[in-house]
């Protein structure tokens, strides 16, 4: 298939689209570069060997993301493109909702002049909202989220339900990402976030290659194991793979839109993922236990087994790989990919 990966630029759309063109799919990329650079493409090409055509464009723009689909025929859309900072939602709560649903609204409307009918999400667990038991499982209801950010998620996915129904042959997969980690194995490729990071590894990456004096901790009193956080950590290739087993299972999915978790099943303290990443560092690092993150839940993790059974897909690298893996990318690469 040729797929239009929005958002190729991006950590999980360029993992991604290299594991589409290894599975002998062909990819265009879209992305405007807000929240990536564009040697990140270089990469994609030096990693698979092969040429990918790029479209800098603003998806928001419907014109421009139309004549995408007049070029070159596609035969499905990945949409990562949006976006993604829990933190800055709220502070920006309509760039997030015009933003994230506008580049949807764009693609569903060039889908269907197109005559395109696979669509493949880029979705969250955070649309499991506060309540929801763990593990979390894809038909739990009503589904919420706490941040404008999760909300534009809960909010697309519902557009994308709306959509299928009232549109034959469309075929649409949520997939429902838990914590994204890790890096491709050559080290050529990672997460390259702007500014001081968000989210847990790629600080603590930052701490082990110098750019940060110490990892935070966000809360050591929660009723887990060890008193941090467990989430559920998924290598970024395992979510790569994820994604084309998706793809591939469009076509025989049993109705028009399937929700799938993508996760691993097991939930890992904060503690424990920073004993693994010294462990592949070698040494210690730097961290002190500090307040409790507003907003933070104590533990979650995935049921994973529809996406075992249905796209016969599961996680299967491990805490360890996911640290080394990140470890490769950071040492290589130290201030993330290069300005060009
Ligand atoms: C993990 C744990 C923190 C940083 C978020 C979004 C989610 C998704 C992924 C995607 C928590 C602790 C973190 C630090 C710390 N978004 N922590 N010190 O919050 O599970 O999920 O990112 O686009 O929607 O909510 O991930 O990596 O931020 O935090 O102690 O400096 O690490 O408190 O327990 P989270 P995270």
């Amino acid at each position: 298939m040729r797929v239009l990966v929005s958002g190729g630029a991006g950590y999980i759309g360029s993992h991604t689209a290299v594991n589409l063109l290894a599975h002998g799919h062909d990819v265009v990329l879209a992305d405007d570069f807000a929240n990536s650079k564009p040697s990140a493409v270089d990469r994609i090409e030096q990693v698979s060997g092969q040429h990918v055509p790029l479209h800098a464009i603003d998806l928001c723009d419907a014109d421009k993301t139309d004549q995408v689909f007049a070029e070159q025929p596609i035969d499905a859309v990945i949409h990562f493109a949006g976006l993604k900072a829990v933190g800055e939602s709220v502070g920006k709560p309509l760039e997030y909702y015009r933003n994230n649903l506008d580049s949807t609204f764009s693609l569903l409307a060039a889908m269907r002049r197109h005559g395109v009918h696979r669509f493949v999400f880029s979705s969250s667990a955070t649309v499991y909202g506060d309540h929801a038991p763990v593990p979390y499982n894809e038909d739990y209801q009503p589904l919420s989220a706490a941040s404008p950010y999760g909300r534009t998620k809960v909010m697309i996915e519902q557009v994308l339900t709306d959509t299928a129904a009232a549109t034959p042959d469309l075929s649409v997969a949520l997939l429902r990402y838990f914590n994204p980690v890790g890096a491709h194995p050559s080290g050529r490729m990672g997460e390259d976030p702007s500014g001081i990071p968000n989210n847990l590894m790629p600080f603590i990456a930052q701490v082990a290659v110098g750019r940060r004096d110490k990892l935070s901790i966000f809360g050591g009193d929660y009723p887990t194991a060890d008193g941090t956080c467990e989430r559920d950590y998924i290598h970024v290739e395992d979510l790569a793979a994820g994604h084309v087993a998706a793809l591939e299972h469009l076509d025989s999915m049993s109705e028009p839109v399937r929700a799938f978790n993508l996760g691993t099943g097991t939930g890992t303290s904060v503690l424990q993922l920073l004993h693994a990443f010294e462990r592949a560092v070698g040494h210690e690092l730097a961290h002190e236990i500090v307040g409790r993150r507003p907003g933070d839940l104590p533990a979650y993790w995935a049921d994973p087994t529809r996406a075992h059974e249905e796209l016969g897909w599961s996680a299967h690298r491990s805490i360890d790989d996911m640290c080394a893996d990140t470890w490769r990318w950071q040492s290589e690469n130290p201030q993330g990919y290069p300005a060009s």
